[in-house]
């Protein structure tokens, strides 16, 4: 197996990603805050970056859990969002991204959000699911994650069987 085969098991560590913004007016409402929707356009590219450095194939979003907004971000504060695949099920992967918000006026640093993506990866045409190799959690904190994740799956598989028996 070449090292550039996308079926390679792969540490987390690998697949881990960071991204950093700083807020501008155009990103605020009327109270000088970040709109949610910005945050989640983030969020959405971080864990992107995550699940192509794993799988080496182009994926798409297939979901995104909860959300939680913890702490007003204002503009000129500094965002970073970090990334890693948590688990890989067959042609999907739950993706863990952590936002944190810095002031450098005021020193202070805060957890803005978490949140769990789920990306699927595609052949070109995105037409066809395409399968992705293994995951290899080293840390603790890695470990936990892997384990927490199937768990989230069983949730939002039987969440979704739920959804689509109800009537139209
Ligand atoms: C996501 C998508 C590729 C799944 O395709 P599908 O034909 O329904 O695929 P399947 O039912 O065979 O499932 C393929 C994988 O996707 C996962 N999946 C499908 N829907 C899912 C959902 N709502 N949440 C999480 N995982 C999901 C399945 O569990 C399966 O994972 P596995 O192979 O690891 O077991 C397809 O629904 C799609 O293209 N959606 C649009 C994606 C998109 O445009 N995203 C941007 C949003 S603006």
């Amino acid at each position: 197996m070449s090292d550039h085969d996308p079926k390679r098991p792969r540490p987390v560590a690998d697949s881990k990603s960071e991204m950093t913004e700083i807020v501008l007016p155009n990103d605020a409402n009327p109270l000088n805050a970040l709109v949610g929707g910005r945050l989640m356009h983030w969020i959405d590219l971080a864990a992107a970056m995550a699940a192509h450095r794993h799988s080496r194939h182009y994926v798409v979003t297939a979901s995104v859990d909860h959300l939680d907004f913890l702490v007003p971000v204002r503009v000129g504060d500094i965002v970073i969002l970090r990334s890693s695949v948590n688990r890989v099920f067959n042609t999907s992967m739950e993706v863990g991204v952590k936002v944190w918000v810095e002031n450098y006026h005021t020193e202070t640093n805060h957890h803005v959000s978490s949140a769990y993506l789920t990306f699927v990866a595609v052949d070109g045409t995105g037409g066809r699911c395409l399968s992705v190799g293994p995951v290899i959690p080293e840390t603790e904190e890695e470990k936990r994650r892997y384990e927490d994740a199937l768990r989230r799956r069983e949730l939002r598989r039987s969440e979704l069987a739920r959804r689509k028996s109800l009537p139209k």
